[in-house]
Formats: structure tokens, C-alpha cells, sequence
């Protein structure tokens, strides 16, 4: 048996500055997907003027029910499905990196969140 889940994507930023961020270009918002499937999360830095190191990211799943109102991920994440470094790389112009992560098993029928937290340093320098 095939339960369909529903996810809303939301992604959110922890110190990321104003021009300094990344979206989440796949999946689509409202993709149906279901539990213990494999799901390609497709991270893309956004271009800025500004240096930037990378930290790391942490992607969350979050049941939500019926319908949808989804907790901002600056309150919760859930169950985190990926956490670790963030090291995009240019692919046809654009910088992103792929995660491959697997829904939980305990997944609900009804709307999920997909959340991605994004941990870098604006204007710094490195020395090491
Ligand atoms: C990353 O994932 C997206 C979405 O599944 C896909 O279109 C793209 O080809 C993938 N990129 C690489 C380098 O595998």
C-alpha cells in the first residue's frame, strides 16, 4: 500500500544576511511524496557580492495534518533527515548542492514540512 503525503516546502535562513541566502529548488512546493521514499532536496546558494563561508545545513521533516498550518522551522524542525556541511558547486552557472534524504517512515497522511536551515558567515575572512 502507497500512502500519499504532502509536502509544503518552507525553508528558512539562520544568519544569513540580507543579499546572502539559499532556496530550495526541488522539490516543488506541494509534491506529493510518500513515507520511506527517497526524495532529492536540491539546495541552490544564491548569488551575492558579498564573501560567505559555508557552515553547514540541516534539512527537517515535520507533520503537519490536516490542513496545513506549518510551525515556522525557527520553532521546530522536526526530525532532522540531513545534518552537515553545505559545500555547493556550479552546475551549468548555478551553485547548489543535492541531498538525498529518505521521508520517515512515520510520516502522516496529510501536509509536511520540508525545511532547510542554513548556518554561514557573512563578511569574514578565513585564515585556516
Ligand atoms: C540535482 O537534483 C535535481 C532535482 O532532482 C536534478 O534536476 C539535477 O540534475 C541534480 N543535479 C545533479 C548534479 O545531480
Amino acid at each position: 500500500m502507497v500512502l500519499l503525503r504532502y509536502l509544503v516546502l518552507m525553508e528558512y535562513l539562520v544568519l544569513s544576511a540580507l543579499a546572502q541566502g539559499i532556496r530550495i529548488a526541488a522539490p516543488a512546493n506541494g509534491m506529493i511524496v510518500s513515507a520511506e521514499s527517497e526524495l532529492t532536496v536540491e539546495v541552490q546558494k544564491l548569488n551575492s557580492i558579498a564573501s560567505s563561508i559555508e557552515v553547514a545545513i540541516v534539512i527537517g521533516f515535520l507533520n503537519c495534518g490536516f490542513p496545513a498550518p506549518s510551525p515556522s522551522p525557527m520553532d521546530e524542525v522536526g526530525a532532522v533527515l540531513f545534518n552537515g556541511p553545505y559545500h555547493p558547486t556550479l552546475h551549468n552557472g548555478v551553485g547548489y548542492q543535492n541531498f538525498t534524504v529518505v521521508i520517515p517512515e512515520f510520516a502522516l497522511p496529510g501536509s509536511a514540512q520540508l525545511s532547510v536551515v542554513h548556518f554561514n558567515l557573512i563578511g569574514v575572512a578565513s585564515l585556516v
